[in-house]
């Protein structure tokens, strides 16, 4: 192996740009050429492709977003689209992949390998921490610590006004960043998508806070009823309460990585490489336990990881 390329893909999350540096510097270390790939695999489709060295990466580990830019691209879910991918890594020399990104990039990346022989190897990096084969994703950490502390400045109007706010984070069918955001700044309610939001108990713990009713409902995006707009609907025509709303978005995908997303994106980028080098293909590298671990990129999304036990019990415990 004598040429590498990396890339970003997905929905950007913070960290990415600390996994492109580690990718260099450690492929740099054992004697590899590295290539960037701008904008997912549409840049991969493209041929948009550059050197990355030790300039290229400076001073980008603390910086969030992707400096490779990154994108959805539907072309690649057809056949002809990863042909012409391969056509253009072929041309540009390259002789193993790591690709960054959540369970989308991860299907590109196996069909890509199943099709073309390609070594490729993935990095978990999105803020849903959805991937199974990994205890955290990258630019989880900084995406709970974002939503938590907007959440927190959410509770002093909540509490100077006696409002109920319906809070929505982001997480697709997951519900990581709601159930620990929602622990962390004390939610009265937590609807996520694992499980079913029971309207009846809601409203109860919205009426146990008193009169003023000063409550945080934290929705997962996911949940089975609709959303944050949906349930403050809901619970204005079934119990005549009003209520703000607040979609917190894509400012937690934003913002500088925290020190554990950099270390987290350091690690596995420095590993994915050496999975490459080790001859691992068609195989994420992710953290569990403390131990860098490698599990087929298949399982990252046929098995699904599921919310810790301990933090729905605390979540009913500490309303
Ligand atoms: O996967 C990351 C994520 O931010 C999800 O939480 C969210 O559902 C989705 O991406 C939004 O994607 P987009 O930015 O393409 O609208």
């Amino acid at each position: 192996m004598k040429r590498i390329a990396v890339f970003t893909s997905g929905g950007d999350a913070p960290g990415m740009n600390a996994h492109i540096r580690a990718v260099e510097r450690t492929a740099h270390k054992h004697g590899l050429e590295v290539i960037g790939i701008v904008g997912g695999y549409s840049g991969m489709m493209s041929g948009h492709m550059e050197v990355l060295d030790r300039i290229r990466t400076a001073n980008i580990l603390d910086r969030g977003g992707t400096v490779l830019k990154t994108s959805r691209c539907p072309e690649f879910l057809e056949p002809e689209g990863r042909t012409q991918a391969m056509e253009q890594l072929r041309s540009h020399g390259v002789d193993g992949v790591i690709a960054c990104g959540g369970d989308g990039t991860f299907h590109g990346a196996h069909l890509l390998f199943e099709e073309h022989g390609i070594p490729i190897v993935g990095t978990p990096g999105t803020i849903d921490n959805d991937l199974w084969g990994t205890d955290f994703t990258i630019g989880y950490d900084t995406a709970i610590n974002t939503a938590a502390e907007a959440i927190d400045k959410i509770r002093d109007t909540a509490d100077s006004h006696g409002r109920l706010f319906f809070v929505e984070v982001m997480g697709r069918h997951a519900g990581f960043i709601a159930m620990d955001v929602g622990v962390a700044c004390g939610a009265e309610y937590i609807a996520v998508p694992e499980s079913m939001t029971d309207i009846e108990e809601l409203y109860k713990r919205i009426i146990a806070q008193g009169r003023d009713q000063r409550t945080i409902v934290i929705v997962g995006e996911g949940d089975e009823l609709g959303g944050a707009y949906k349930l403050s609907q809901l619970i204005e025509e079934r119990y005549g309460l009003t209520s703000k709303v607040s979609i917190l978005g894509h400012m937690q995908r934003g913002g500088s990585p925290t020190v554990r997303d950099r270390v987290l994106a350091a690690r596995l980028g420095a590993a994915s490489v050496q999975a490459l080098l080790d001859g691992k293909t068609d195989v994420m590298v992710g953290e569990v336990a403390g131990r860098v671990e490698l599990v087929p990129l298949a399982d990252t999304w046929s098995h699904r990881k599921s919310v810790p036990s301990y933090l729905i019990e605390l979540a009913t415990m500490l309303v």
